[in-house]
């Protein structure tokens, strides 16, 4: 497959079209925004890790009959995915609260939620992504009823797959933010990726972050982090082989 004209520059991403209908190329860039894009930075080899942590991930999602936009790996840093029109919301599942849920609740970061919340911001960048709930999407005609079912199933399905492929490396999954997107026959399916970028990582034992909050709270070793992970799902993909 080539890739033809660029389609889409987005913060951490390039889309090109390729010369085949209904198949996208994805380019992975290095560099790091927080905080709407108000900070700038890079960081070493994200793209490359990010690249390929995602497919590993959405491979191993498709083993679980989770329909993803991933076809084929290229290259370090660019993979082959199928077209879909990505339906604007941020869907964000979370198992223990950190972050926003932390600030807005009023709960201490680390607690374990007694069970998994979903929650929804509406992808808009001028906005700065407000949270918005069913209702809104509905009557802003952003997904029916019947998609945001499938969205949450999915959504939980996700975070049980997931829980176990980083409980095995020692990390506890604290929180992640995905995407999906819909095919021409109607089919949602998971687009986007599932990286450092958008999941908080925290090893299990020292709880030490391993994510992109390294970079958003200044806090050091950020490409160390990012290796981290990786290096231990490489070995857990050597396992699994
Ligand atoms: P939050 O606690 O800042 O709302 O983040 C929740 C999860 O979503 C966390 O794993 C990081 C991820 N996330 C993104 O992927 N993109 C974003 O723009 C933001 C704000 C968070
Ligand atoms: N991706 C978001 C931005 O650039 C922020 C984040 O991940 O925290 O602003």
């Amino acid at each position: 497959m080539k890739k033809s004209d660029l389609l889409y520059e987005g913060k951490a991403k390039k889309v090109f079209k390729t010369n085949e209908e209904g198949y996208l190329i994805v380019s992975y860039k290095d560099d790091a925004t927080a905080f709407n894009g108000v900070k700038k930075g890079s960081i070493r080899n994200k793209g490359a890790i990010n690249n390929k942590m995602s497919n590993f991930l959405m491979k191993i999602l498709a083993k679980s009959d989770i329909e993803t936009h991933y076809v084929e790996e290229l290259n370090d840093r660019e993979t082959v995915v199928k077209e879909c029109e990505i339906i604007p919301l941020e869907v964000i599942v979370r198992n223990v609260a950190a972050g926003s849920l932390s600030k807005r609740l009023g709960l201490a970061e680390g607690v374990r939620l007694s069970m998994p919340v979903i929650e929804y911001c509406y992808k808009d960048d001028e906005l700065g992504d407000p949270m918005v709930n069913r209702y809104h999407i509905q009557a802003m005609n952003i997904a029916t009823i019947e998609e945001l079912e499938l969205i949450e199933y999915l959504a939980f399905k996700i975070n049980d797959n997931l829980q176990q492929v980083f409980n095995r490396i020692d990390i506890e999954l604290i929180d992640f933010k995905i995407e999906f997107g819909k095919l021409k026959n109607g089919n949602v399916i998971l687009a986007d990726e599932i990286s450092p970028d958008t999941c908080r990582f925290w090893d299990k034992h020292t709880r030490m972050k391993l994510d992109k909050d390294r970079f958003r709270r200044d806090l050091g070793q950020v490409e160390e982090a990012y290796e981290e992970v990786y290096g231990r799902l490489l070995k857990y993909q050597e396992e699994l082989a």
